[in-house]
């Protein structure tokens, strides 16, 4: 029986705690931090420490004798706490540092993918503003203009013209370079894969809804709303991102000697000419992460162990059939300015079966639940049918009520339009 530690405590962390604590395999889950929504898992409990604190982090994994360390989000990542802990011996299951620059750098993902030929948008990458503004200047319109650093999904501008960029550039250039590139038409995906030493395992396909607002209008999130599958990630496409992006980057890892053994995610445009990358993040994706792991049926503990030892993956996952798909109620003034601190009701109802309310910014105080982040919580159910997932969804949604909730009513509307 095995003790694994889950770094992180957004929504994407829950569904992560709650899956590994399913395993046979498993004793027990220690969420660090976790979340008020993981706090009451089976098998789970809470620890009061920092993801970013690799003596703190060493110190619990000797206490409680953990077996595996499954790194949720991008920052402690980012910041190399993989490979404090694989340098004490610590079995982990995500990317080092140097690879992690794929989510951590948009100038460091470009070039890779120039260099191996991964598709993805042309671009150009500048630190100064005067040759910045001469190469807007010849570009077409709209077009992109990225904040190269991490930026919770806040470092992207899409220019209709030429002032709108120049005023992106003045924005972004002070804090550090930025992409300048052609905007692609198309429609998004979300393709994530473990990716192990050059092997792919893919998972199934989803689709997230990055815009505040329905319709995809307002600015843009870290995701409003995700459901799984998706008809456009149809099986031959599937293979297609698996042949052309995700063996290809994973075998540019290998070979760049940036050994890589976690989530791989590709944030994809699906062009008229194929799919091609619009970001990597070197993890799963929050919300993509909660339907993902409501309709695997396969037990994530043992894979996840077989990754972080560099061993052979099984060649495919068991997915249920049925569609999965997720709702973020968010807090007033959110992404801006969340209002933050009110309390919630309804939290103490039981969904049913096949439905979880998973917690991404709540806390516990004074006997009651709280908001405390922008995305809130994450409503999510599995039917036979986007339309009976949906339905569900927002009946469950209702239960559930602060001041200035804001949600979207048209998640999964991509799949509900191609039925008809
Ligand atoms: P990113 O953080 O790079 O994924 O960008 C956030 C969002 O901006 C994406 O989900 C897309 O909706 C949009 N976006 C980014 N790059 C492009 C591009 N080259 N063409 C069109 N839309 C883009
Ligand atoms: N849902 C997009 C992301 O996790 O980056």
């Amino acid at each position: 029986m095995s003790t694994v530690m889950v770094l992180g405590g957004g929504g994407r962390e829950h569904a992560l705690a709650w899956k590994l604590a399913q395993s046979p395999q498993v004793e027990s889950v220690l969420c660090v931090p976790g979340n008020p929504g993981t706090a009451l898992e089976a098998k789970c409990h809470n620890l009061p420490i920092s993801p970013l604190d690799p003596t703190a982090l060493l110190e619990a994994i000797g206490r409680h004798g953990v077996n595996l360390v499954v790194i949720g989000p991008e920052a402690p990542l980012v910041a190399g706490v993989a490979d404090n802990l694989r340098r004490a011996g610590v079995a982990v299951f995500g990317p080092n540092q140097a690879a992690a620059q794929l989510e951590g750098s948009k100038s460091f993902a470009k070039a890779f993918m120039e260099r191996h030929g991964i598709p993805t948008a042309r671009y150009g990458r500048f630190t100064d503003l005067s040759s910045a503004s001469h190469f807007l200047a010849q570009q077409s319109f709209p077009t992109v203009i990225k904040a190269d650093g991490l930026a919770a999904g806040k470092g992207v501008v899409i220019a209709e013209d030429f002032t709108e960029g120049q005023r992106a550039l003045e924005q972004f250039l002070p804090w550090g370079p930025v992409v300048i590139e052609e905007f692609l038409q198309g429609e998004e995906a979300s393709f994530i894969a473990i990716v192990v030493d050059g092997q792919v395992l893919p998972l199934a396909g989803s689709q997230d809804h990055k815009r505040l607002l329905d319709s995809d209008l307002g600015p843009n999130t870290g995701g409003m709303g995700a459901y799984s599958p998706t008809p456009i990630l149809n099986p031959a496409m599937i293979e297609r991102v698996r042949r052309e992006i995700m063996l290809p980057t994973a075998k540019a890892l290998s070979l760049e000697a940036l050994p890589y053994r976690g989530f791989l995610y590709a944030g994809l445009m699906i062009t008229q000419e194929g799919p091609k990358v619009l970001e990597f993040n070197c993890r799963l994706g929050d919300p993509e992460t909660q339907p993902l792991l409501m309709r695997l049926r396969s037990d994530l503990f043992p894979i996840l162990w077989t990754a972080a030892q560099g061993d052979a993956l099984p060649p495919q996952l068991d997915w249920d059939t049925q569609l999965a798909l997720c709702v973020v109620l968010a807090a007033p003034g959110y992404p801006d300015a969340p209002r933050l601190g009110q309390e919630i009701l309804g939290l103490d109802r039981d969904p049913g079966p096949n439905a979880k309310i998973f917690h991404a910014g709540t806390q516990w105080h004074g006997g009651r639940f709280q908001t405390a982040g922008g995305r809130v919580l994450g409503i999510t159910a599995l039917a036979p049918s986007i339309g009976a997932a949906q339905a569900r969804v927002y009946e469950l949604a209702r239960m559930v009520s602060w001041p200035g909730l804001q949600m979207r009513r048209d998640i999964g509307w991509r799949a509900l339009a191609s039925r008809r």
